[in-house]
């Protein structure tokens, strides 16, 4: 075996090493503890673990901080999706006044996580109510379309995954 592939072959061991110690790292205690309150305990896992700033975390405040700023990112990508979905022909006037009341329900519920983060520090109880009444947004969008007679399974997805951070919102700043 010449050097080079030598060097080849304990990089790519290394790496994979790394990879899987990586995949292994469990959530921290901060983030099951939160989790274990939520309505759904592997969705709320699954929402904070991929960000690697939650192995590491250390004060509720600053898990609270990360979970707040997944939630905007999160439900802004989810109100530009559905946004999208009004350029598509074919929707009825019933079902398009519906998607553009779920447009609106989701700038509210952006700009109540946004409240809730700028809060944090001054008026943990308003964040705690702002993360709460986030979620309103989803059952009001949700809601909206039912009235219409249809389904639109994308949306109800979207739908799901505010409720979610807003339950996880609601929950650590409730340790605050
Ligand atoms: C939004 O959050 C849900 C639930 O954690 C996740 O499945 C989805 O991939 C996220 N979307 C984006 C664009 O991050």
């Amino acid at each position: 075996m010449d050097s080079y592939t030598h060097c080849f072959l304990v990089s790519t061991v290394l790496m994979l090493l790394i990879l899987n110690s990586n995949a292994a790292n469990p959530p921290s205690k901060l983030v099951q503890n939160i989790c274990k309150e939520t309505s759904n305990p592997p969705n709320c896992l699954s929402a904070l673990q991929p960000d690697p700033r939650t192995t590491s975390v250390s004060t509720f405040r600053d898990l609270a901080q990360i979970a707040l700023q997944l939630a905007i990112a999160n439900t802004t990508n989810s109100q530009t999706f559905i946004k999208n979905m009004l350029n598509s022909k074919g929707n009825n006037p019933h079902l398009r006044h519906a998607i553009q009341n779920c447009v609106s329900s989701y700038r509210y519920a952006i700009y109540s996580f946004r409240s809730a983060l700028n809060e944090l520090d001054d008026d943990p109880l308003t964040a705690n109510y702002d993360a709460k009444v986030a979620g309103d947004g989803a059952t009001n969008c949700e809601d909206g379309v039912a009235s219409t007679g249809q389904t639109v399974a994308p949306i109800s997805t979207r739908n799901q995954y505010l409720l979610l951070y807003s339950d996880i919102g609601y929950r650590i700043t409730n340790k605050l």
